[in-house]
């Protein structure tokens, strides 16, 4: 495990706090004895946390080429992955034709289960999943040697993000979901599975995973789970669309993020997220986290104050 004692990894996104996988990541790697290089894009208490944990944190531009080039010289393996936005396949290839530039020997792409089902004559209305379909096609022609991360829907944004407000005010799960199914996936979860990949690479180089959660199953059934976890009856609400948009706008989303989390909407309802793989297992030899885990580890924000009083 030569970065133990070497080079360091590469891990972009490192501060981020909605999935997080960055953020997980650097903490794993370093707890399995590897240097971490942490990119973030600005200095503040998460990239002072990320040096707390050892981390070498670098600030930088996915965009830029000059900061790539600070943040990949000297590593051997990278992970990338950046928030959902208009300029991911820009940042994707900035990445990578500097990790070409500098020859790295394992580049972890993060992409999303969607993908799956896409081809050139195949995309959604999605615009971040057209991008991360293209990111895969240019890595893919790059000859870089890409390892690819699809997973499913992560339960940190649409079941704590944007549900913890409803369970807590109004006791009720309320997202446009319809009755499709779906099977979560734990940002954690996918950070572990990132962790093992950089370990040690070489056997996985090339290959796709589809990461899902541990079951799938509609929203009443997860309204249950929901009770379940914080002892009081939580109802599914299956909120109109349009308003919901609304207030994903009035919350300050970009109209790229918006569109996309409206286009995720409506492939739950169709059942396009009603998939279940055992590529988290194979990787890491541990079950996924439950809904029900997940909700008792977040008691807190889906808890009104004064009943936690
Ligand atoms: N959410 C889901 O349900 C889901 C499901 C499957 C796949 N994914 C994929 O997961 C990825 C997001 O992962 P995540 O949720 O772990 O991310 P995250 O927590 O949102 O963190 C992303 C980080 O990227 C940083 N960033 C954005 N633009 C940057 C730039 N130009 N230069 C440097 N850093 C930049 C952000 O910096 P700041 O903090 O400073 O803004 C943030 O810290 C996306 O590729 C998404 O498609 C998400």
């Amino acid at each position: 495990m030569e970065s133990q004692h070497g080079r360091p990894i590469l891990v972009t996104g490192a501060a981020g706090d909605l999935g997080g996988v960055g953020r997980n990541l650097t903490a794993m790697l370093l707890a399995k004895g590897h240097r971490v290089r942490a990119l973030v894009r600005r200095e503040d208490e998460r990239s002072e946390g990320l040096r707390q944990l050892g981390a070498e944190v670098i600030q930088g531009d996915l965009m830029d080429l000059t900061s790539m080039h600070h943040a990949i010289e000297g590593c051997a393996r990278i992970y990338f992955g950046m928030s959902v936005s208009a300029n991911y396949l820009e940042a994707t290839v900035n990445t990578a034709a500097v990790a070409r530039h500098h020859g790295v020997e394992a580049f972890v792409n993060m992409s999303q289960m969607t993908v799956t089902s896409m081809s050139i004559t195949e995309t959604t209305a999605s615009p971040q999943h057209k991008l991360h379909w293209l990111a895969e096609q240019a890595l893919a022609w790059s000859g870089l040697p890409v390892i690819t991360v699809r997973p499913t829907v992560f339960l940190e944004g649409f079941f704590l993000r944007l549900a913890a407000a409803g369970v807590r005010e109004r006791d009720e799960l309320a997202l446009p979901l319809g009755s499709g199914k779906t099977s979560p996936i734990s940002a954690v979860d996918v950070a572990r599975a990132v962790s093992v990949i950089l370990d040690e690479p070489a056997p996985h180089i090339g290959q796709i995973y589809n990461l899902t959660g541990p079951e799938s199953a509609d929203l009443h059934h997860y309204a249950r789970v929901f009770s379940e976890a914080l002892g009081r009856t939580i109802r599914y609400r299956n909120i109109p669309r349009s308003a919901w948009i609304d207030s994903l706008f009035e919350a300050g989303l970009s109209s790229h993020v918006a569109k996309h989390l409206a286009v995720m909407a409506d492939l739950h309802v169709i059942g396009r997220y009603d998939r279940m793989t055992d590529d988290l297992f194979r990787l890491t030899g541990r079950p996924a986290t439950s809904m029900l885990e997940f909700v008792r580890h977040h008691l807190d924000e889906f808890t009104r104050r004064e009943a936690a009083a």
